[in-house]
């Protein structure tokens, strides 16, 4: 067997994305709750105040709060042995600033992990997937103040206490290193306080980079703190860290592409697991910082933090790579959240994602290279529009074939002699797409049935992809 036993086959959800039920049982607004649907062409908005006739997508979602038990259910009949979700912030804390948790958001949670267990599922819970409060956006921009490090502790203390016989795996933030560029700042970063409108292409002023390098700090020590009293209050405990997996490539031999591929790989793909799996900032940082008049904004005793709170794992999603080039006038590919230069040895998805199996063979052999901890891929697959067939079926042929080579890449590196925990890809269920904020763009094994303006009556059907899964997952991979 290639993959070792009790290896962590599964999928991904993120409870903005999947959960809806945005102010039932006394949960709070979080920062998608403001943002609008968009597409590809036209980015989402974000709204300061909640407009009841804008819709939202992440208001209902796909409605996994009332549907629970089906999708669970649906999960185990795959033979899942994880489900990676996230917990909502805002419905354990409203605000973020309460001294006391919700018992409901809390009580919804334990019933989700209970019937995880029914179905020998583990879960594995993403602390903070771009779900800030939106009253700790409002109140101290996001992550740029430091307040938040405390209202965080808070709220991860309380999930360790609550669910420390429930649940052994943890992820403190969803893809951290989005906070390297200005697309972090609303979703990552919580950082609306700014009069911004679009979700991304933000212009930035330098005061505005020095605010956002302070808040990723944040994220850093909080994620530390997180680690090390995770550990404490249950020592089994496996803590990872998450990072957007996206190699880079350089687009010809020219030595100055050579450099453009090493600086955005030291950027985007190393500098915040340095800090997470070392223990420190990487030794190019404070180049990095002076070069571009970066100041961050630190206090004593943060080094320490971060040495004592090193993760157990590392985890990324990976959808796609691109290349790098001095030039500024190469044809550029899109991305969710890098975006990149055009590789013309790559085909691409419908959302002009680049689709690069072997880039995942060679970021697994990187990344364990760099770090040699065990590796997780927690997100992986196609954004697609299915169509029903003729039948009356969902045939996603074109879904299998993208998870079967991405499997088979898994398989190499893991032959190369990576040690790698599991795989859960992205969205088993159809959810709401974090960058368009779309329902049309599905990358569920299971067909919910919504629409992008919010219509649908959210039944769920079975694609070929499922039956697909679930003979991978019996036969532990052997079988593609
Ligand atoms: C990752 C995020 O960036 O990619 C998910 O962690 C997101 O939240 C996923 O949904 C796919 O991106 P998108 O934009 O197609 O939903």
């Amino acid at each position: 067997m290639t993959f070792k036993k009790g290896f962590l086959w599964g999928g991904a959800t993120a409870a903005n994305q999947f959960e809806g039920g945005w102010n039932e049982d006394g949960k709070g607004a979080s920062v998608p709750d403001h943002i609008r649907g968009g597409t590809v062409d036209s980015p989402r908005l974000w709204d300061r105040e909640i407009d009841p006739e804008v819709y939202y997508p992440s208001h209902e979602a796909v409605d996994f709060y009332h549907h629970y038990k089906e999708d669970i259910a649906l999960y185990g009949e795959m033979g899942f042995k994880c489900f990676r979700l996230s917990v909502n912030w805002s419905r354990i804390y409203p605000t973020g600033m309460e001294e006391t948790p919700n018992e409901k958001g809390l009580a919804f949670y334990h019933n989700v992990f209970a019937e995880c267990r029914k179905y020998n599922i583990e879960p594995l819970v993403t602390i903070s997937h771009y779900e800030l409060p939106w009253g700790l956006s409002e109140k101290y921009n996001g992550w740029a103040g430091r307040e938040v490090i405390g209202h965080f502790m808070r709220y991860a203390e309380t999930l360790f206490n609550e669910y420390r016989d429930e649940v052994r795996y943890w992820l403190t933030f969803n893809e951290i290193n989005n906070g390297v560029q200005s697309s972090g700042r609303i979703l990552s970063l919580g950082m609306t306080g700014i009069d911004h409108k679009p979700m991304f292409g933000i212009q930035e002023t330098p005061e505005e980079v020095n605010d956002r390098f302070t808040a990723l700090h944040h994220q850093f020590v909080a994620s530390a703190l997180a680690v090390k009293k995770g550990h404490e209050i249950n020592p089994d405990f496996q803590i990872g860290m998450m990072t957007i997996g996206h190699p880079v490539y350089a687009y010809t031999c020219n030595p100055d592409d050579v450099k453009a591929m090493n600086d955005e790989m030291n950027l985007r793909m190393y500098f915040c697991a340095d800090v997470q799996v070392r223990g420190h900032y990487p030794y190019f940082a404070k180049r990095y910082f002076e070069d571009n008049g970066i100041t961050v904004r630190t206090e004593p005793g943060d080094e320490e933090i971060l040495k004592e709170g090193k993760v157990d794992f590392l985890s990324f999603s990976y959808y796609m790579s691109s290349a790098s080039s001095a030039d500024p006038d190469v044809t550029k590919a899109q991305g969710n959240m890098f975006a990149g230069v055009k590789n013309p040895y790559l085909k691409a998805s419908e959302w002009g994602w680049q689709i690069d199996p072997k880039g995942l063979r060679i970021l697994l052999n990187t990344f364990y290279a760099r770090y040699e901890v065990p590796l997780m891929v927690v997100e992986n697959g196609l954004g697609a529009v299915d169509e029903r067939s003729e039948d009356g079926r969902f045939h996603d042929s074109y879904r299998i074939d993208y998870m079967r080579s991405h499997i088979e890449a898994m398989a190499e590196a893991v032959k190369d002699g990576v040690d790698l925990m599991g795989y859960t890809m992205w969205g088993c269920t159809d959810l709401v797409s974090a960058s368009t904020g779309e329902m049309k763009k599905r990358y569920g094994l299971i067909y919910v049935d919504k629409h992008n303006d919010g219509s649908g009556d959210l039944h769920r059907e079975r694609k070929d992809s499922f039956y697909w899964y679930k003979k991978v997952i019996a036969s532990n991979g052997e079988e593609l």
